[in-house]
């Protein structure tokens, strides 16, 4: 039977996590460590899912239209699978077909690292379902698809992780209840950037929530700091376009300053933080929602250096490339 392979890519939030949630525009960008969605059409209604990568055991079998996943190895319905599952539901309503499937997802980064992996998942998942039964949509709607899995998934999603990874290159997204704008910024010359990942201890959700109480108990004070974040956003992207590094650098230093003052960062991100600027990035910034995750260091220069500092300090780096190719059919 026909196989088709559809790949999407990880992201970073370069600026503006958190206050994107109140009305601010934030700047997001794709990197070059993708997910793979292989599909393969079947005679019946089954869907066979093989996701490995994603620390799945075994083969899931599931049936289209079913919201529980019926076998497993370990019995368990595991988050990668839902997305997967969720997006072939969801894709398979939008296109009209019950086809079946057997589907195997491949990933080159490490799962749950705020990398934007869910994301990746379900629009490469929806590409290639679609696209298999000769369905060829368009990014903003396999956009859009995305976002409404992760929303069915979590209950509650931001539309940046879904957008950028089905639009790709670099987006400035701002969303306001159901409508989400995005804007493509055309950036000429290649950025170079390091990630550093350490582990986290707080899921978005929390974060999210926790920042929600604060602006409820002093707005005053917080809902300054969101409209600061928004300022910086806006001069960062001029910094972006003029190709202005070191001016993008301090801000994202200062975008970091406003994270740490929302109380989402944490000692391990900070000293990471530190670690970066002082070894010769640019500029450096936790990227995310923070409580752990990762850190985003700009690397114009001296990048062997910063990585090495980085990773003395005991982390997972690497290093990418920005504003790749969104969804796409291999
Ligand atoms: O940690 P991530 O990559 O899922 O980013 C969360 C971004 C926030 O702005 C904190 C939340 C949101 O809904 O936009």
């Amino acid at each position: 039977n026909k196989k088709v392979i559809a790949s999407a890519p990880g992201k970073v939030t370069l600026f503006g996590e958190h206050a994107v949630v109140y009305g601010y525009p934030a700047l997001v960008v794709s990197i070059d460590k993708r997910i793979y969605a292989i599909a393969e059409k079947r005679n019946d209604d089954v869907i066979k899912i093989n996701a490995r990568d994603l620390r799945v055991p075994g083969i899931v079998i599931s049936y289209i239209g079913n919201e529980v996943v019926l076998e497993t190895d370990y019995g368990l319905i595991l988050p990668a699978i839902a997305y997967i599952n969720k997006a072939i539901e969801v894709t398979s309503k939008y296109i009209g077909t019950k086809a079946g499937v057997n589907i195997e997802i491949r990933s080159e980064m490490p799962v749950g690292a705020g990398l934007g992996t869910s994301a990746a998942v379900a629009v490469s998942t929806i590409a290639a379902y679609a696209y298999v039964n000769e369905y060829e949509l368009k990014k903003e709607e396999i956009a859009n698809l995305g976002w409404q899995v992760e929303k069915e998934v979590q209950g509650i999603a931001s539309p940046m992780d879904t957008s950028i990874t089905a639009i790709g290159g670099f987006l400035k997204i701002k969303y306001i209840d159901k409508t989400v704008e995005r804007t493509p910024i055309e950036v000429k010359e290649e950025i170079p950037l390091l990630i550093g990942y350490v582990e986290r201890e707080s899921r978005t959700k929390d974060m999210v929530a926790m920042v929600r109480k604060k602006i409820e108990s002093y707005p005053e004070i917080y809902m300054k700091i969101m409209e600061l974040i928004g300022n910086t956003v806006e001069k960062a992207e001029s910094a972006l376009l003029n190709n202005n590094l070191h001016e993008l650098g301090s801000f994202m230093n200062l975008n970091h300053s406003l994270l740490d003052a929302l109380g989402v960062s944490t000692r391990r991100l900070n000293e990471l933080v530190y670690v970066a600027r002082d070894a010769g990035a640019y500029g450096s910034k936790l990227t995310g929602a923070g409580g752990g995750g990762c850190v985003i260091a700009l690397t114009p220069e001296n990048q062997d250096v910063i990585e090495t500092a980085m990773k003395l300090h005991g982390t997972l780096t690497f290093r990418t490339k920005l504003g790749t190719d969104g969804v796409k059919i291999e």
